[in-house]
């Protein structure tokens, strides 16, 4: 049997790789979508898949870029908004710009994908999107802007759901707590202890922690869970 196929955004790196890589032992052909072509383009060989460099927030480059993917490799079976950024600032020194990069990569990237894929999967009845949010959705000191987009991503995520139950499509949000990728690599010695220290587990998470979660909502075994929200840091509470 053809592998279903599973496009993954923001996966040249950290946690949208490990969701690639879980994805590809348990049966998917990965579509790797990201920034950086020759990037894309290793991490897709890594995987045995396909890539396609584009910008998430570009809803013209979104909509080329799938209508390429469905028509050179195959049907979108599994959709998974990864790809995102943080600016990290207190609020009243945040600047215009900062929010504005913020929500056009973390919820206006996961609109454009969802507006074009889903239409697809609404003709074949068939479909699997998980969002990734951020235990941030609740609330983070010097991520307003992050936190406003995570949690919008929860409200696109649970809208979805309801639009798209009766379509056999489930939409679901996975919320990684504190996870070992480039983008915490970057923080501050004293902030990432601080994040260490908020954790029960006693340990940073690593991608395929999330990874697996993933790959559990993209199965058979998730086929009744829908405009749901599962957490993946290790206890975590911000
Ligand atoms: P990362 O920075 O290591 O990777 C993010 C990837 O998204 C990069 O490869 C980047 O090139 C890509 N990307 C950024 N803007 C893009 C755009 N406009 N179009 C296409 N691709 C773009 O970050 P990480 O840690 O792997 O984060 C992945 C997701 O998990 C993000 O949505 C992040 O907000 C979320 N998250 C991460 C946590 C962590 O502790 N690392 C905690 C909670 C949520």
């Amino acid at each position: 049997m053809e592998r279903p196929i599973a496009l993954v955004t923001g996966a040249q790196q950290g946690i949208g790789r490990g969701i690639a890589e879980v994805l590809h032992d348990r049966g998917f052909h990965v579509v790797i979508v990201d920034l950086n072509p020759a990037a894309v383009a290793e991490a897709a060989n890594a995987v045995d898949g396909t890539g396609k460099a584009l910008d998430v927030s570009d809803f013209a480059a979104v909509q080329s870029g799938v209508e390429a993917v469905e028509r050179e490799v195959g049907p979108i079976h599994v959709l998974v908004n990864n790809a995102g950024i943080n600016r990290d600032r207190m609020l009243h020194r945040m600047s215009e710009e900062e929010w504005d990069e913020v929500v056009a990569v973390d919820l206006k990237g996961p609109f454009n994908l969802m507006r074009h894929v889903v239409p697809r999967m609404r003709e074949r009845k068939a479909g699997r999107i998980i969002n990734i949010s951020s235990a941030s959705w609740q609330g983070n000191v010097g991520q307003a802007n992050y936190a406003a987009a995570k949690a919008g991503v929860i409200g696109l995520t649970k809208t979805a759901a309801r639009e798209l139950a009766r379509y056999n499509i489930t939409v679901n949000a996975v919320c990684p707590g504190f996870i070992d990728t480039p983008m915490t690599q970057k923080m501050p010695p004293e902030a990432y202890q601080r994040m260490l220290d908020k954790i029960p587990m006693g340990r940073i998470g690593t991608p395929l922690d999330v990874g697996r979660v993933v790959a559990f909502l993209a199965s058979d075994d998730a086929a009744y869970v829908t405009g749901d929200v599962i957490n993946v840091g290790g206890g975590m509470v911000l």
